[in-house]
């Protein structure tokens, strides 16, 4: 792949500059790349890997194919791509964070994926891009910044005429628990102002396929039930935990009232009869003209 259709990245401080990129930084991703959310990632892929392999399945691709994984953390889809372009394909994984993309070279030697390369770059704004690839995706990207549009239109960029564009995002409207609590309502409204992206972008994935120039937009979901004592359980509760600073920095609460918020939540999650609906994982694909 030409290097002109990604662009390098830079450390500074704790945040990463997109050279090129305008306001393309890491601190977009706010879950971070803790030891603890490589690991909720990885669950995570293995959670939605059978999604997934169905999206990809129904994917048309060309032997010798090129797909890319833009933002694939800690593995993404690059082993699902990487079955599916072949030997004699080629897949690429990239993100903007540097610990991510040591975990995905883990991956990816633990794994054996001989055509897979990963790198610490971003892809190349429209103007730069070159259309090389056959399938461009990503999964849980543009749900955490805020310039989605932008993202898309850089990946309908990379992606050559006739080939893919395909997107898997949550929408939050479906995450419920039944029964219903106010704690999970009023912590879910808080979290959703602070979490850095639009947390219904799920919802509009098709028509943000088609504002980026695709055609042939289908859309499908998938949704996931929990029951205590599954992770996803309490997923609203570790979110909270790990958006503690911002909530108490944006949202009109103190430390003592947000311990009582999850606590309360924590004791309803708990109860036996208290089941989660998770977000609705839409998924998204779209032609190139
Ligand atoms: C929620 S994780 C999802 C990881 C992976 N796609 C998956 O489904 O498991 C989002 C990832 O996107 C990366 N990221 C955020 N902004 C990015 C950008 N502009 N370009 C590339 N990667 C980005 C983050 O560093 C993080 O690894």
């Amino acid at each position: 792949m030409s290097q002109a259709s990604t662009t390098p990245v830079r450390e500074v401080g704790s945040s990463t500059v997109v050279e090129g990129v305008e306001g393309v930084e890491a601190v977009d991703y706010r879950l971070g790349s803790s030891g603890a959310e490589q690991e909720r990632l990885l669950a995570q892929c293995a959670l939605l890997r059978p999604a997934a392999a169905a999206l990809l399945d129904t994917i048309p691709l060309p032997p010798q194919a090129k797909a890319l994984d833009l933002g694939c953390g800690p593995l993404g889809v690059l082993d699902l791509l990487s079955e599916r372009v072949g030997p004699a394909g080629s897949v690429t994984g990239l993100d903007t964070d540097h610990r991510m993309i040591g975990w995905a070279r883990e991956s990816v030697a633990e794994l054996g994926l001989d055509n897979v390369e990963v790198r610490h770059e971003a892809l190349a704004p429209v103007s730069a891009a070159e259309a090389v690839y056959d399938l461009v995706h990503c999964r849980l990207l543009l749900i955490n910044t805020t310039h989605p549009r932008r993202i898309l239109g850089s990946m309908a960029a990379a992606v050559r005429p006739g080939g893919w564009v395909a997107v898997q995002e949550f929408d939050w409207a479906t995450w419920q628990c039944d029964p219903p609590h106010p704690s999970w309502s009023r912590l879910k409204a808080l979290l959703s102002e602070v979490f850095g992206g639009d947390v219904h972008i799920g919802a509009r994935l098709p028509g943000l396929l088609s504002d980026a120039g695709l055609t042939d937009v289908r859309a499908t979901a998938h949704a996931y039930y929990w029951r205590p004592g599954d992770r996803y359980q309490t997923l609203l509760l570790s979110f909270a935990h790990l958006f503690r600073d911002r909530l108490l920095e944006h949202a009109a609460l103190t430390p003592g009232e947000l311990d009582s918020l999850t606590g309360a939540l924590r004791e309803h999650l708990e109860q036996p009869g208290t089941t989660v609906r998770e977000s609705l994982l839409v998924q998204a694909w779209a032609r190139k003209p």
